[in-house]
């Protein structure tokens, strides 16, 4: 007897699609909240370009969104990580929202269950797919499905603290506007992959539409579940409304773009104590006073900041690893540990997300055993000696590209 209900919603807005990725959104924070029973989106998508966090803070973002445009593709930001992938009238949208406890723990059997899932259905229609990168593909996961040598489809995770969302897309028709689409972005973003490892089911499946393998799906997880079709409230619309802008692109190419990019901001040991320890060195504003100014100045930038400080190098490492998942880029100041932690120098270099490291004091100009950073080698910058400064500094960074 199936016991776990997912409830399917079939509404999309492929002409809009940060409009589209805002109502994922605002589905994964419900869920996040307890208020939304797992919820599955499968959908026709519009033409565009899903731009990860990390290409975002990519050197030639602006390149790859003019790109995008010319080739007729809408650029936008989706909610996980990842690198820039396609979406068209050919393709198929998976946005699955699921409310756990623990998402972290769970993340790679939710991958490995949503890649099933997809093998399955794509079996029903006769067509034989695996799971694994393929190596050059775009986008490169561990969960991508192949046929031979063809990627066919990606999926990409983003948590929260209680839930998880599962986006991705399978390319049932159209692989050369995809690649003729993917080509100018990877150039713009710097990026080596293989254009001939685009793939489509209609290679192994002639005619097929994306229809088809919605229904396809839709059956093979009635096997396992109970499916309730639903379809998206108006009042989910109108907060994906208010949310939209963060997943859009400016249309103005020579400005930063809007990102909807989440920093995490780590202050480590006796940081708590500005304010009254050795003003002289690190100056009168408290830990409350930077972290509400690094808030502002995020957001300024159309980011969203999360601040944590901790005294202990094992919490700040356990900080760094949840990062990994929620953050797209990550301002640290170490205190002491700078000078010798080697793990959190691992940590930072683990989770693969652009880190500034910031010391308000210029520890270049102190005492010996303070002049080297043991993490500044896996920082994409440091920044020292100019106070609360750089603190803002490190954000511009994340969210312009600026130094
Ligand atoms: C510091 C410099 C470190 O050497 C020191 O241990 C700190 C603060 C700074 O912000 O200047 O705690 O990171």
């Amino acid at each position: 007897m199936p016991e776990r209900t997912i409830r399917l919603v079939r509404d999309g807005f492929p002409g809009r699609m940060s409009l589209d990725t805002a109502v994922s959104r605002v589905l994964l924070g419900d869920a996040d909240r307890g208020s939304r029973p797992e919820t599955l989106r499968l959908t026709i998508p519009g033409r565009s370009i899903a731009f990860g966090k990390h290409d975002v803070s990519t050197r030639g973002f602006s390149t790859a969104v003019a790109a995008a445009r010319a080739a007729g593709f809408e650029p936008f930001v989706r909610l996980a990580g990842g690198r820039a992938a396609a979406f068209h009238e050919g393709t198929v949208a998976i946005s699955w929202v699921v409310p756990v406890e623990s998402p972290i723990e769970g993340i790679r059997t939710r991958f490995a269950a949503v890649a099933n899932v997809l093998v399955d259905a794509l079996g029903s229609l006769g067509i034989e797919a695996g799971i694994g990168a393929v190596p050059g593909e775009y986008c490169p996961g561990d969960f991508s499905i192949h046929v031979g040598t063809a990627k066919v489809a990606g999926i990409g995770q983003r948590l929260t603290r209680s839930a998880a969302h599962i986006g991705g897309v399978i390319v049932v028709d159209g692989a050369g506007d995809v690649r003729n689409a993917l080509v100018p972005v990877y150039e713009a973003l710097g990026l080596e992959w293989d254009p001939a490892t685009v793939g489509a089911l209609v290679g192994s499946s002639p005619g097929l539409r994306p229809d088809t393998v919605i229904d396809a799906i839709v059956t093979r997880l009635q096997e396992e579940f109970v499916v309730e079709e639903a379809s998206l409230s108006a009042d989910t619309v109108a907060a994906a409304e208010a949310l939209m802008t963060q997943f859009a692109v400016a249309s103005d190419r020579s400005t930063a773009e809007t990102s909807a990019m989440n920093i995490v901001l780590i202050n480590g040991p006796n940081l708590n104590l500005l304010g009254t320890r050795q003003p002289e060195i690190y100056g009168d504003s408290t830990l409350a006073d930077i972290e509400s100014a690094c808030v502002s100045w995020a957001a300024e930038a159309g980011a969203t900041l999360d601040a944590y400080q901790s005294n202990h190098e094992g919490d700040i490492i356990d900080r760094l690893h949840r990062a990994k998942d929620e953050a797209d880029g990550v301002v640290i100041n170490p205190g002491a540990y700078s000078h010798y932690s080697y793990a959190i120098r691992d940590a930072i270099e683990a989770i693969e997300i652009p880190t500034v490291e910031v010391h308000l004091s210029d520890i270049t100009a102190r005492e010996e055993w303070r002049r080297h950073s043991v993490v500044a080698e896996v920082c994409a910058k440091t920044i020292y000696g100019r106070g609360v400064d750089g603190y803002r500094e490190a954000i511009r960074f994340l969210t312009t590209g600026e130094t």
